[in-house]
């Protein structure tokens, strides 16, 4: 695992960003040979994004043969809702550069049938071969995408309860009332996330700090779900000082 300890979030936002063009401008995507890169909502990728979109708006990268896969989604909200993820990729990252709607891929919450859905995301993504680039972040409990504490390291795509810390911290979002907060999700599973040739994950916050010490010197274990990424040979994660506070 490579450990990239910056000052700042900022910083960290600077750096992911840079990363993720340079990897894109690499490859040379064409539209027969695109470039497949996973994606994460929350707050700690929300500047990420806007780095990304200064980069576009430079004129240093087109997502034009870039096709992304997102790792979660909220059961039961339409996507238009405010807080679905779908409604947060869009607000904060497709509307504002050349992605093509038909490359961007999301899970649907709204699913009538829900094993089914997430069959057909696993099937998706293997219809690419694999995916290229893994952006993350990671909860306060240690937890990747919606892959909650006690979750499978060999996990795939499926619906997962929320814990009570989850609904607590993304209360945050829908008025700061734990009820608002969908009680499932559905998410791309830890064994999903190892099968990418590259995971990035960013890390900022001194609320972080015991889960970047789980990722980085605990034991691999399923009460961490971040830990398995001791298991990936190309692991990045990247934070700030703040969340270094337990290292
Ligand atoms: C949610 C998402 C995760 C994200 C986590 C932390 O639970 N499903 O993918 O990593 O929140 O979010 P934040 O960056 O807002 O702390």
């Amino acid at each position: 695992m490579r450990l990239i300890p910056l000052e700042c979030a900022t910083e960290v936002s600077q750096w992911a960003a840079r990363y993720i063009v340079n990897k894109i401008n690499a490859f040379q995507p064409t539209a027969d040979k695109p470039f497949v890169l996973g994606l994460p909502t929350g707050g700690t990728p929300q500047k990420t994004y806007q780095e990304l979109i200064k980069l576009y708006q430079a004129g240093e990268v087109s997502f034009k043969n870039v096709v992304t896969f997102n790792m979660d989604e909220y059961v039961g909200l339409p996507k238009a809702h405010p807080e679905s993820y779908h409604t947060f990729m869009h607000e904060n990252f497709f509307n504002h550069v050349d992605i093509q709607p038909e490359n961007i891929n999301l899970l649907d919450g709204m699913a009538e049938d829900v094993e089914a859905e997430c069959e057909r995301y696993e099937a998706k993504i293997r219809s690419y071969g694999k995916i290229h680039l893994f952006m993350g972040g990671v909860g306060v409990d240690g937890h990747i995408a919606f892959n909650e504490p006690a979750s499978s390291l060999s996990s795939r795509t499926r619906i997962k309860t929320l814990t009570e810390d989850t609904l607590i911290a993304n209360s945050r979002f829908f008025n700061n009332d734990v009820n608002q907060v969908p009680k499932f999700a559905l998410t791309v599973g830890v064994g999903t996330l190892l099968d990418a040739e590259e995971v990035l994950i960013l890390v900022t916050g001194h609320n972080k700090a015991l889960a970047l010490q789980a990722c980085v010197e605990g034991p691999i274990n399923h009460l961490w779900t971040i830990s398995a990424l001791q298991l990936h040979r190309r692991a990045i994660v990247v934070c700030d000082e703040p969340a270094t506070q337990e290292l």
